[in-house]
């Protein structure tokens, strides 16, 4: 049976200011464009700001009013964007600790979120790598870090997928102490601790004996990631994700997929005031065009597509 959870991407990266929220946007117009019922969720908790980039200014409802339970349904808070079959659930600014929800608030709003009507939900997550940022990501099994060719972003999306892959660990060993303890000093080695690696925490585990090596082989193999390379300015750069997969690979033995890279697209970065124009008229845009190719791998991913239509159309967007 299909994983319900199949449909959830979450879009991450540690480091703010690299696109998270523009791709998923950009991501979910191609996807609607595709015919798919999309619905975007602002999970930039404290930091919200999505709504602004679909053109909505003052959204009526948001996550703050599932989470206070203002609204008995997540459906209640999910609002039309002006993009033909995306849809929106507003994130919920810092206030009353809204940033850091209990962790029975996030399990109710993934209990909710996964019974929505729709073919792929987007999570757009927040920077840095607070626990229930990861959370998020670690529950969506499709998970996407954007990074761009600064170093920061790398040494960023790097950190980003180490505090992943940690935090999983933990929660999957969570009760058992002896494994807790060499997990915790691998994700922090001290000077000279031998567990300076993944492939070493690997030995310690078979040396546990029972199925401890097979759980933890099960969870790097079970953690999807894949990367997009956004804001590239030169060809020369656009092998900076063999970067960050050298050492996720070395370090914390992941295989990290590449899902696409999107060139810097001076179009798109003038026109972040104002967004829905530009999902209206910038069809030729640069960025566009990537963001289509991108959207129409992951549905291939899913089932076979039609041959792309290289004349990107411009979503249908109402007045
Ligand atoms: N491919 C691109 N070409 C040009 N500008 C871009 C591109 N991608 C993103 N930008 C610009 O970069 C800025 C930051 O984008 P965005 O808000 O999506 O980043 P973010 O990672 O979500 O930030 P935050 O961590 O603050 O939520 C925006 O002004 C946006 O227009
Ligand atoms: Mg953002």
């Amino acid at each position: 049976m299909e994983d319900i959870r199949d449909k959830f991407w979450a879009i991450g990266g540690g480091k703010g200011g690299v696109g998270k929220s523009i791709v998923t946007l950009m991501i979910g117009v191609s996807l609607a464009k595709l015919g798919k019922k999309v619905i975007l969720v602002d999970a930039d908790l404290g930091g919200s700001n999505l709504h602004t980039l679909v053109g909505i200014q003052y959204p009526k409802h948001s996550l703050a009013d599932f989470i206070n339970k203002k609204v008995e349904t997540i459906d209640e808070v999910i609002m039309n964007t002006p993009v033909e079959n995306m849809r929106l659930i507003c994130g919920a600014d810092d206030i009353l600790g809204m940033a850091n929800p209990k962790y029975t608030q996030k399990t109710r709003i993934l209990n909710h979120l996964k019974k929505l009507d729709a073919d792929f939900i987007l999570l757009d997550l927040g920077a840095g790598t607070s626990f229930t940022t990861i959370d998020f990501f670690l529950y969506a099994p499709n998970k996407i870090v954007v990074l761009t060719p600064q170093i920061t972003s790398i040494q960023n999306a790097y950190g980003f997928i180490k505090a992943s892959l940690f935090r999983y660990l933990n929660d999957t060993f969570s009760k058992e102490d002896e494994a807790l303890n060499l997990i915790k000093r691998a994700s922090s080695p001290a000077q000279g601790d031998g567990i300076d690696s993944v492939e070493k925490l690997c030995d310690e585990f078979r040396a546990l004996g029972g199925p401890y090596h097979e759980r933890l082989i099960n969870c790097i193999d079970t953690l999807n990631i894949k990367v997009i390379v956004n804001m590239l300015r030169d060809t020369k750069e656009r092998n900076v994700s063999n970067i960050v997969k050298s050492v996720a690979k070395n370090y914390l033995g992941l295989t990290i997929e590449d899902l696409g890279l999107v060139p810097f697209d001076n179009i798109l970065s003038v026109s972040i005031n104002n967004m829905a124009e530009f999902l209206s008229k910038r069809r030729d845009s640069m960025a566009s065009i990537h963001f289509y190719d991108i959207a129409s791998n992951i549905v291939k991913s899913y089932q076979k597509l039609p041959t792309r239509n290289p004349a990107l159309m411009a979503p249908k967007i109402s007045a």
